[in-house]
């Protein structure tokens, strides 16, 4: 068993695969989350994984969400990216259907192939407690930090909760709905997922009788 982190990764944290055109933001991202990001800090958790040479292999990696609490943010690796795990409490769920909220987003509807078909909902997710997408941002590939509550002030003014990558402005929402006027262009991908149990969410397969293929993304 291994360990997960919480959102913005420590820099212990693994890169991309060899080649990826992002390396080099992820890893300087990956130091600059070391720093400044107590807002963000929420605690390690354990994460349930097969042994190491699976996961290097981008097998199928299941994380026990029994212990996640209301409002946590999690963060496990597959094939070598981070997964953000959210889970939402009602309330945050109910704000997601805002019209206010809708208005700012560019692809509300999930209209770009971001996701697979199973998350192309208002939530954009299998369980609505629950969203699970790649916490890699989608204008030049560095690490979005979540920031859940709304706030005056941090991480920038008049801030909705949600998560915001440093590097060059760009927002997302809690279910990983880009806003529209930002660098990036596009919502943060779904990876393949399915629920095994109540608890247990496996990433990197999909429900049953469903054939979504990760390559297939516009944009990780
Ligand atoms: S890499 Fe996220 S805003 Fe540029």
């Amino acid at each position: 068993m291994s360990q997960a982190s919480s959102s913005g990764l420590g820099e212990s944290a693994e890169k991309p695969p060899e080649g990826s055109r992002r390396d080099f933001l992820f890893i300087a991202t990956t130091t600059f989350a070391g720093f400044g990001a107590a807002a963000a800090v929420v605690p390690f958790f354990s994460q349930m994984e097969p042994d190491a040479s699976t996961i290097a292999a981008g097998g199928p990696v299941d994380i026990d969400l029994k212990t996640t609490a209301p409002g946590q943010n999690i963060v496990a690796l597959w094939r070598r990216r981070p997964i953000y795990i959210l889970r939402r409490p009602p309330d945050l769920l109910a704000s997601l259907r805002s019209p206010q909220l809708i208005d700012l987003l560019a692809d509300p509807g999930c209209n770009v192939w971001q996701q697979p078909p199973y998350a192309a909902n208002w939530h954009r997710s299998i369980k609505p407690e629950f969203l699970v997408v790649v916490g890699i941002c989608t204008h030049l590939g560095c690490l979005p930090k979540c920031f859940p509550n709304a706030s005056p002030t941090v991480p920038v003014a008049a801030w909705p909760g949600g998560y915001f990558c440093p590097c060059h402005g760009s927002k997302y929402d809690l279910a990983g709905r880009v806003f529209k006027g930002v660098p990036a262009p596009y919502n943060l991908p779904v990876p393949p997922y399915r629920f095994v149990s109540d608890t247990i969410v496996r990433i990197g397969e999909n429900p049953s009788g469903e054939k979504f293929d990760f390559d297939s993304i516009v944009q990780i």
